[in-house]
């Protein structure tokens, strides 16, 4: 498995694996690896003939208060965890050859960056598309693999892509949890032991969401209970949203009973901020009873 730091080196030794007609499959991280980004290079590697998994602590996605710092990096123990997957290439820039100083050009995605973690991280996601779309055009790839995890990002992607053309296939798979239920996240790590089983609130709450909406309960109901189960266990509630799960709209009062809904929750144990979510009628419940 190579490591490749410079720009044009990696630019140019995609362009020669692409000119010999091979598929690149690409993976974009901010490294502290677990399984749920691992999940995700064994799909990359099925599809495809090289895989590049890039390693990335992108700055212009963090707000000013947010913890860009103190984010945990340790490149060594991830290039031990991406080499048995049969990662290719990690690809690994520095922030100022990602940024100089000259660097002014943004991508805006308007209206699905609106609500959920778009209201509560202003210019997150301006960031995550400029950074996205640098990364998409250093390497070429044939697909890139998402998280569902991060379901308002995969939608602002699959939006970016479709909107400029971008020739990349997107591909999101499934939220990869520990057996408990909680969703594997790299800042599971801020977690103190006690603050650890208080985080489980949120695959429990969303399981029950599953139950209420499975017997039709008004989603006004579902969002009561998640509000309910999560305000003991939560210093602070960003939001809990249930909403059109392509669009991330709100559902219109005089709507339908839908027949696949999601629901996406951010909020904090101490300075720790969780995200979760489950589209009703389409995933499996977090937690298997
Ligand atoms: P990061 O948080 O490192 O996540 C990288 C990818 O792993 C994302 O597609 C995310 O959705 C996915 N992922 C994280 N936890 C997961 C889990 N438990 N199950 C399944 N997939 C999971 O998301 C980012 O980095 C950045 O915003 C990035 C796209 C790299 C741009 O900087």
């Amino acid at each position: 498995m190579k490591i490749i730091h410079d720009i044009t080196e990696m630019q140019q030794f995609c362009a020669d694996v692409r000119q010999r007609g091979k598929k690149i499959g690409f993976v974009p991280t901010m490294g502290a690896l677990h399984e749920g980004h691992l999940k995700l290079v064994d799909e990359a590697r099925r599809c495809c003939d090289l895989v590049v998994v890039s390693i990335f602590v992108n700055p212009t996605q963090f707000g000013p208060q947010e913890d860009f710092e103190k984010y945990p990096r340790n490149l060594d123990a991830d290039a031990e965890k991406l080499a048995p997957r049969g990662a290719d290439v990690i690809f690994n820039p520095s922030a100022s050859d990602m940024y100089p100083k000259n660097c002014v050009t943004t991508i805006h995605v308007v209206s699905i960056t609106e609500g959920l973690c778009g209201a509560h991280r202003p210019g997150h996601f301006d960031g995550v598309a400029q950074v996205v779309t640098k990364l998409f055009n250093i390497i070429g790839p044939c697909t890139a693999v998402f998280g569902r995890k991060d379901y308002q990002q995969l939608q602002v992607i699959k939006r970016l892509t479709t909107d400029l053309n971008l020739p990349v296939k997107i591909v999101g798979m499934p939220t990869v949890r520990e057996p408990d239920g909680l969703a594997m996240s790299s800042r599971n790590a801020y977690l103190s032991p006690d603050e650890r089983p208080r985080a489980l609130a949120i695959a429990r709450a969303l399981t029950d969401a599953h139950a209420l909406f499975s017997n039709s309960a008004e989603l006004a109901t579902i969002e009561n209970h998640i509000q309910k189960a999560l305000i003991h266990s939560f210093d602070t509630i960003d939001y809990i949203t249930l909403a059109d799960a392509d669009s991330l709209a709100p559902f219109p009062a005089d709507s339908d009973y839908p027949s696949r809904a999601l629901i996406a929750v951010a909020a904090r144990i101490g300075g720790t901020r969780l995200i979760d979510n489950t589209v009703l009628g389409e995933d499996a419940p977090p937690i298997q009873r």
